[in-house]
């Protein structure tokens, strides 16, 4: 896998939104795309840039999963446009959730995953908590979760 040349910056919630739309909520209302949360001063959204374009999103939220221990991070709408997948700019976002929970001293990164995205976080070590269940217009989901470590060079 070849990762081109690529900056992580902390974007906004609008920002998001110009590839949370295409990939995560295509054909529905642009307003679908906005999340609890998104403006909290403790949510951060990080964007992968290619080339000064925005390829892809990440939003980090701290919010506990009730199914676990101590204090966690969901991450959200993990997201890259259909031109930049598989270039390894999803990994490099959720490096960077990964040090961001780390530095919060959160114990734990965690998310929902899309049964389609499973195999994606297995392969960045992450867990399956329990059984699938349905999130109503976007489909089967798995909890998934990450016990965090430093990664210094991750961004
Ligand atoms: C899932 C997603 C974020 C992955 O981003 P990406 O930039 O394409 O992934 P990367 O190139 O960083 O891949 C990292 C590794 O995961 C693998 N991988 C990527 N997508 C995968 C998938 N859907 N299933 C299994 N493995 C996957 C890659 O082959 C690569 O493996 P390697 O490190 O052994 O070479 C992206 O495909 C996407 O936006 N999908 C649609 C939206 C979605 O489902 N988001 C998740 C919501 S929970």
């Amino acid at each position: 896998m070849q990762t081109s040349k690529f900056e992580i910056k902390e974007i906004t919630t609008e920002q998001t939104i110009a590839v949370r739309h295409p990939v995560l909520r295509a054909g529905r209302p642009r307003e679908d795309c906005y999340f609890p949360g998104d403006d909290l001063s403790t949510t951060v959204h990080f964007g992968v840039f290619v080339k000064n374009k925005l390829a892809g999103i990440a939003t980090f939220l701290e919010q506990n999963n009730l199914n676990f221990d101590g204090e966690h991070m969901q991450l959200r709408g993990m997201a890259v446009l259909d031109q930049f997948k598989g270039k390894g700019y999803g990994k490099q976002l959720l490096k960077a959730g990964e040090q961001l929970a780390y530095q919060k001293q959160k114990q734990y990164l965690w998310c929902n995953a899309r049964i389609v995205a499973k195999s994606f976080y297995e392969n960045q070590g992450f867990k399956t908590f329990g059984d699938s269940f349905e999130i109503p217009l976007v489909g089967t989901h798995f909890v998934m979760y990450k016990e965090t470590t430093n990664i210094p060079d991750s961004c």
